[in-house]
């Protein structure tokens, strides 16, 4: 079916590009676009890693640029300098416990970096000559706050309920992107997306710990009693979603994103050790492994998504299975482990001290 497109994009920039899902989106737009640019605009923090993009460096339709979204001068002559139409704004402290152990950093890049990306898009796209823009937050269902187990999941009428320094911090600058496009015009949109697997996600989130420890036959942390509930969507159909949120998503408008896929953290670790059996034999049973550790101070209990509106309004579907997907990346961890064990430096080994005591 045809559909009207409201945006026409060219020129991207990407912040958080050497990150997770925004390594993963510019793999995936270079590809399905291949008349267009995209300019990467990433810090390089602990969690962002120049080798996800090795692919794509000699590409010349990509541009790397070391450089931090708080300095507001440099994205503005990234934005002028490169004809930058479109923003897809990843940039995050992303981890829910760093934020337990050190909010500042996440205050600081969540909030005040997202108003910074604002300003300078005001500047350039509105204050220097109007032309088309569009400026896309990429956000987390975990704003909503915490579902009981028979809860409807979120709609993107949920209030907002924020438990963690993260997710306030996240909350925080939606409502600060809301604010610039009713208060100055600009062309907003809004992603809430639930959790996120695939390629290149950095090994202290559950799944890649999960797959990393098995291999190094090291314990598999389980918080509490392990019953929480989240949402997994393969990153691919993350970025399909947004895809189609930038060229027919309604301005101001926000989307949901998920898969309609709730897992307990205990079942999703036991179905990684399964396949982590049928790999690497050698270890098995992996599941031995489960080791039970203090719960997150705060810890959310089950997030679920109702992606209804994404659905109707843009026609989304994502279209890998988790059956598929966790195989997928299962194997890329397996095939890629020199990728997982370069993050694996010495201040990762401190993190592991201090958040697993
Ligand atoms: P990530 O932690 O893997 O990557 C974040 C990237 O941002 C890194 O490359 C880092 O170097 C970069 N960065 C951090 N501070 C910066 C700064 N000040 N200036 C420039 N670059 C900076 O994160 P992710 O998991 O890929 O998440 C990306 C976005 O998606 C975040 O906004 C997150 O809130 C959101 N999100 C994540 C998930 C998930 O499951 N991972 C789900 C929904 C939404
Ligand atoms: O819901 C979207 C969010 O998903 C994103 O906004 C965040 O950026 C992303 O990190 C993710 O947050 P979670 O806290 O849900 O992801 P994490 O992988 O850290 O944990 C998933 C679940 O597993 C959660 O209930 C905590 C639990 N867990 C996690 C770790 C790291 C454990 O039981 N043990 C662990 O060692």
């Amino acid at each position: 079916m045809e559909r009207a497109v409201n945006h026409t994009t060219q020129n991207l920039l990407v912040t958080g590009g050497a990150g997770f899902i925004g390594s993963n989106f510019v793999h995936y737009w270079l590809a399905r676009y291949p008349e267009q640019r995209v300019v990467v605009l990433d810090a390089l923090t602990y969690a962002g890693n120049r080798a996800s993009l090795a692919a794509v460096e000699s590409n010349p339709r990509f541009r790397f640029v070391h450089g931090d979204i708080l300095d507001t001068d440099l994205v503005e002559q990234l934005l002028a300098a490169e004809q930058i139409d479109t923003i897809v704004h990843f940039a995050a402290e992303s981890h829910v416990d760093r934020s337990i152990l050190g909010p500042d950093a996440f205050i600081k890049t969540n909030i005040e970096g997202t108003h910074s990306m604002l300003k300078a898009a005001r500047r350039v796209w509105l204050e220097q000559g109007a032309r088309p823009h569009r400026f896309h937050h990429v956000s987390t269902d975990e704003v909503y706050g915490t579902l009981e187990p028979d809860a409807a999941a979120f709609t993107e009428k949920n209030q907002y309920l924020p438990n963690s320094p993260y997710a306030a911090s996240k909350a925080s600058s939606d409502h600060i992107v809301r604010s610039y496009h009713h208060t100055y015009g600009l062309n907003t949109t809004i992603s809430n997306c639930s959790n996120n697997y695939g390629s290149y996600q950095f090994p202290e989130k559950l799944i890649p710990l999960v797959i990393a420890n098995c291999l190094d036959g090291k314990p598999l942390p389980i918080y509490g009693d392990g019953k929480q509930i989240r949402d997994w969507l393969y990153v691919d159909d993350h970025n399909r979603g947004i895809d189609l949120i930038i060229h027919q998503g309604k301005v101001d408008q926000t989307y949901n994103i998920g898969g309609n896929n709730e897992w307990t953290n205990i079942d999703i670790v036991t179905l990684v050790c399964e396949l982590m059996d049928q790999h690497h034999p050698k270890g098995a049973p992996h599941l031995n492994l489960l080791t039970h550790v203090k719960d997150r101070p705060g810890h959310d209990r089950r997030y679920a998504i109702d992606a209804t509106r994404i659905k109707a309004e843009l026609g989304y579907q994502p279209m890998e299975t988790f059956e598929t997907g966790i195989r997928k990346t299962v194997e890329w961890y397996l095939q890629n482990e020199s990728w997982w064990r370069q993050v694996m430096d010495g201040s990762y080994q401190d993190w592991l001290a201090q958040n697993y005591v």
